[in-house]
């Protein structure tokens, strides 16, 4: 199988878990696209989506789902989303797209966060994929010079702006094995919008497109 069509085969698992009548969260990023892709075939079954992403909103609304403030909404039962990588705990890493703080907001609504990969991403410490971290752009020197301090390599993702007008640093040379304690220690420092790192809130349900079908792992322990 090719990636696309792991992809393909996590994002129909995934529309089992929306639930009827309700709004369901969206993610970003290809895999986001292809569950969007597959929300379409239900859409008369759900009240609608919120949206992590322009890109996103957009795609949604290509395919006539509705699509809501999360002002308006006050219950997300469901939140589907990508991961660059993720842990057999389910913890991860996003960003890779830029959309992390949307996601982290949508994801903090949602009852339940299903990450929907491949299972190349499944990995057993995070670090290899650079960790976004979103930054107001005049924090951006100060920022990267405290991430290194945290022992980290912070690159600024020049040319990019977020959907929020702010800069992104990818951080490498990071081996995650407390991702709780990272994702804490990034939050505090000032200028620092979002931290890549979805450990305090991970996932719940982990659905891995494998050659041999799609595992689902449930994650009980961060
Ligand atoms: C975007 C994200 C994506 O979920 C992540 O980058 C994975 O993307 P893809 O499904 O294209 O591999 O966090 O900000």
């Amino acid at each position: 199988m090719t990636q696309d069509e792991l992809k393909q085969a996590v994002a129909r698992e995934a529309v089992k878990y929306v639930v009827p009548g309700a709004w369901v969260g969206v993610g970003s990023g290809s895999t986001a696209n292809c569950f969007i892709d597959e929300l379409a075939t239900i859409k008369g079954r759900i009240k609608g989506a919120v949206s992590s992403s322009v890109k996103s909103t957009e795609r949604l609304r290509a395919h006539g789902i509705e699509v809501d403030e999360l002002n308006n909404v006050d219950d997300v039962p469901v939140y589907i989303d990508g991961a660059d990588e993720v842990t057999e705990h389910g913890a991860m890493i996003k960003g890779g797209g830029g959309a992390l703080t949307r996601e982290k907001i949508v994801a903090a609504v949602g009852r339940k966060f299903v990450c929907i990969v491949d299972a190349s991403k499944l990995v057993p410490v995070l670090g290899k994929f650079p960790l976004p971290v979103e930054v107001i752009p005049m924090a951006r020197s100060y920022v990267a010079r405290e991430l290194v301090h945290l022992g980290g390599q912070p690159a600024w993702r020049m040319g990019f702006t977020t959907d929020n007008g702010n800069v992104i640093l990818d951080v490498s040379g990071l081996s995650i094995t407390d991702p709780v304690a990272l994702e804490t220690a990034i939050n505090q420092i000032p200028g620092v919008v979002t931290v890549g790192l979805f450990a305090r809130r991970g996932a719940d349900v982990i659905l891995l497109g494998t050659e041999g079908g799609v595992r689902t792992l449930t994650p009980s322990v961060r």
